[in-house]
């Protein structure tokens, strides 16, 4: 089982994850403006990787370490819906198998309910870029417009 020393790099690991996850999706809120229900859900998840900052750098402080603010390398979505629910597919897929690892290998029940619950939440942002993507990639079915008939783009395009 790990020390007090891998259990602080752990959960800095953990921690610099929820940095790029919350700057990932904060950027997509800003940018996916073609899909309003994205747009919407981008910002209310990067608001629970946030609190996953939190909770993981008062565990860290607690145990005497230094939370860990910067981020890996970020990889940023297109802004298109389809892009950004599947980078949200992934950053979450990686999360729920990297806590799951590091509930695992540490033994201190605290960590191991903090991080159980945090991975949980991770589960419902992982169903809901799901359901966005399937969403986003479906048929469409907008219904032409005067300007689509026309050859002239609607204004403001
Ligand atoms: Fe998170
Ligand atoms: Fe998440």
């Amino acid at each position: 089982m790990a020390d007090k020393a891998e259990i602080i790099r752990m959960l800095n690991d953990d921690l610099t994850g929820e940095v790029e996850a919350t700057l990932v999706y904060m950027h997509s809120h800003f940018v996916v403006t073609a899909h309003c229900p994205t747009q919407m859900e981008m910002f209310d998840i990067a608001l629970d990787e946030m609190r996953h900052i939190e909770w993981l750098a008062e565990a860290i402080v607690e145990l005497g370490g230094e939370p860990e603010l910067t981020p890996r390398k970020v990889r940023y979505a297109a802004s298109d819906p389809v892009a950004a629910n599947r980078r949200g597919v992934e950053l979450e897929k990686e999360a729920i198998e990297q806590y799951n690892a590091h509930i695992a290998a540490i033994a201190d029940p605290k960590i191991q309910r903090l991080l159980a619950h945090i991975r949980d939440e991770e589960v419902d942002h992982l169903e809901e870029f799901e359901e966005l993507l399937e969403e986003a990639e479906g048929p469409d079915d907008r219904k032409p417009t005067v300007g689509d008939l026309s050859g002239q783009s609607k204004a403001g395009e």
